[in-house]
């Protein structure tokens, strides 16, 4: 299949595109410099230089594939995740960026649209599993993720199929997760929420090949994520991970207050199933824990 990927040259983007290559696709990423292109050059992609804002250079880029991959985001890492103006540019990407990909990928003819999307907004769990039919509890930051959703399933109909992979929580050699295990390592605290809630953690490399799965997915939104567990073990494996003696810290109730609702949604407990894409699919995340670390670990060294 010709498929188009925005959000090409990012953390989940080259993961995905490696995958989409090998699995004998043509591909064309946005990539927005020469540095960018020539990654996408790399991995056997093609590069189309537009600015996902820009709905005709969008057409034009989309026009001939059979499949449109929405996967940009502009995610604050580091103490910049707590200032609300830091999410403003991840918040039009998700608003209105994902309209621009829905409606140019629909006027070109495209036959599928995936599109990002997390499960930070679903209400906290508790210690049950959330399926797709669970509450959601969007707040402003996450509120664009729920745009999203609405503006890709828009783009089905009855020849045309729309699937949206909410994922768990990312980790890997990527930035926020590097940015963890170098705090872990100065004793630092990096865990909000309760010990016994859940966190549902997700390799790039599981979440890009759950991309490539989607190729095949019937239209609807799924969760996607690895084996959830409590907070503790995740304390553990990241104190692992970071090479020191112990568990990582979590932050104290007083920086929780500070903190506040910003920070709110990453202290929930999120026990995710994606037994409906598993069945639709026959995907599952194949990395454990230790494993998963490994790329951060040895990009550390
Ligand atoms: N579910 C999760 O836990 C989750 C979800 C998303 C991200 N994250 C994490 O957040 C951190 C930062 O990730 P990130 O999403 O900011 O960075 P990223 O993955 O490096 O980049 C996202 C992609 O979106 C593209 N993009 C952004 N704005 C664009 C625009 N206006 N037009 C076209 N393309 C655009 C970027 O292009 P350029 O390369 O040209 O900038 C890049 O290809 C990472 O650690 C990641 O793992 C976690």
């Amino acid at each position: 299949m010709r498929v188009f990927v925005a959000g090409a040259t990012g953390v989940l983007g080259t993961a995905a595109v490696r995958r989409l290559v090998s699995s004998g696709h043509e591909v064309t990423g946005i990539a927005r410099s020469e540095e960018k292109r020539r990654l996408l050059y790399t991995l056997g992609a093609e590069a189309a230089q537009v600015d996902l804002f820009d709905p005709s250079a969008m057409r034009a880029a989309i026009e001939g594939h059979d499949v449109v991959c929405n996967l940009a985001t502009r995610i604050p890492t580091g103490t910049a995740m707590m200032r609300t103006a830091a999410w403003r540019e991840n918040d039009r990407i998700r608003a209105e960026g994902s309209a621009i990909v829905a409606k140019a990928a629909a006027e070109c003819g495209a036959l599928r649209l995936i599109q990002e999307a997390i499960t930070y907004v679903y209400a906290d769990g508790g210690q049950d599993w959330i399926t797709e039919k669970s509450p959601i509890a969007a707040v402003p930051l996450t509120q664009s993720s729920l745009t999203a959703t609405t503006n890709a399933m828009g783009f089905a109909d009855q020849y045309r199929f729309a699937v949206v992979l909410r994922f768990g929580m990312f980790y890997g050699a990527d930035a926020l997760t590097r940015w963890q295990l170098e705090r872990v390592r100065r004793g630092k605290p990096v865990l909000n929420g309760e010990p016994d809630a859940y966190v549902s953690p997700i390799t790039i490399e599981d979440a890009a090949s759950a991309v490539v799965a989607a190729l095949a997915a019937p239209t609807g939104i799924y969760n996607v994520a690895g084996q959830p567990v409590h907070r503790t073990e995740w304390a553990r494996a990241l104190g692992t991970a970071a090479g020191v003696d112990g568990s990582a810290k979590f932050f104290s109730p007083f920086v929780r207050r500070l903190l506040g609702s910003r920070a709110e949604p990453l202290s929930r407990s999120q026990r995710i199933s994606s037994d409906a894409f598993h069945t639709a699919t026959g995907w599952r995340a194949r990395t454990d824990l230790a494993e998963g670390f490994a790329p951060a670990v040895k990009v550390a060294r």
